[in-house]
């Protein structure tokens, strides 16, 4: 039997149960996999029902304004994803009359769809032959043909993965694949015993399994250092809305950039229209990680009576609703305790 017949075998009776599954709908199926691309399975599942339930087509998704849109997608990260969807949603309730591209050439023209969720969407939902080469089908693969070159992207096994991908079911297919990347060929400590295709691993013939895929030396990320201001003003936080760049539309605190005393925090604050500025707490350190970089995090507690233009007081119903990046998410919680 060939490699695609018994990874389908394997699935037809292993398949997690996932609530996209089976979905043929490309608004539901394009929706699933751009919420995949960066954020684990569980964690998706409640943002795919709740997005759903609020945007049941692409025209309400359309319709809706920005800002609700990135409500929803608060705490699932790379908002670039969340405002992107919200783009391509225009375009095809708009321009295409509520019809998504056919193909997976077609589906990327629309923003925020690349190499792989194209592919996943066109493969799922119509049927096309293409694969879904993410970092795990990658994994499966490199191993399975113990792959020597190193691998920059995925997209560098495009050639034997069009070969091995089943062409009467390749939505099924890219699937099966995800499920086994997740389950058996896992990064560390790969189950090879009860894998279903274990009799086409190259790596597993050879005992080597854990040595593929052959990645490039990784990359330092950027370090920076933030301090987060939680600055009262009467019985209110001070908010800002980022402007575009990394978490553009967000909302955040009051920061500056690197790590300060209190003495050289006032002196900003003053410097930048603040008056009667008062330490009132020093607050935990926090580290977020980004794809490339990591805000290190120190946060105080202050109070003013004047603040410049161009910063909202927030009550804690305002602070509930609006979105915040989940860098922010310490501080957040902290800025909830303060106004309560
Ligand atoms: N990751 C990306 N796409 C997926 C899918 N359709 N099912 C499970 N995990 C996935």
């Amino acid at each position: 039997m060939s490699f695609s017949t018994d990874l389908l075998q394997w699935y037809d009776e292993n398949a997690r149960v996932l609530p996209w599954r089976g979905e043929k709908d490309p608004y539901r199926v394009w929706l699933s996999e751009i919420m995949l691309q960066q954020t684990q399975t569980q964690t998706v599942k409640g943002y795919y029902a709740r997005f759903l339930e609020r945007f049941p087509d692409v025209f309400a998704l359309a319709a809706a304004p920005e800002e609700e849109v990135l409500k929803l997608w608060e705490g699932l990260g790379y908002y670039t994803r969340a405002r992107n969807l919200h783009a391509a949603a225009k375009a095809v309730a708009g321009e295409l009359g509520g019809l998504f591209p056919n193909t997976a050439e077609g589906l990327r023209a629309l923003p925020g769809i690349g190499p792989y969720a194209s592919n996943a969407i066109a493969s799922i939902a119509y049927g096309e032959p293409v694969p879904a080469l993410d970092g795990n089908q990658a994994r499966v693969l490199s191993r399975t043909l113990a792959w020597e070159p190193e691998l920059r992207t995925p997209f560098d096994l495009l050639s034997p993965a069009l070969e091995l991908i089943s062409k009467a079911r390749p939505g099924d297919y890219n699937q099966a694949l995800m499920d086994l990347g997740a389950s058996i060929c896992t990064p560390k400590a790969p189950r090879c015993e009860g894998c279903p295709v274990s009799a086409h691993c190259r790596a597993c013939a050879e005992d080597c399994v854990e040595d593929f895929p052959h990645k490039p030396a990784p990359v330092a990320k950027k370090e920076q250092d933030w301090t987060i201001l939680l600055i009262q003003l009467d019985d209110r936080l001070l908010a800002r809305r980022r402007p575009r760049g990394l978490l553009g539309g967000l909302y955040e605190f009051v920061a500056v950039e690197g790590h300060h005393d209190e003495e050289a925090l006032t002196r900003l604050l003053r410097a930048q229209g603040f008056s009667g500025v008062q330490v009132v707490n020093r607050l935990p350190d926090a580290k977020h990680v980004f794809t490339h970089l990591v805000w290190r995090m120190q946060g105080w507690q202050l109070i003013c009576d004047a603040a410049p233009e161009g910063l909202i007081a927030v009550n804690a119903a305002q602070l509930a609703v609006l979105p915040f990046p989940s860098a922010l998410r310490a501080y957040r919680e902290i800025a909830g305790e303060i106004l309560y």
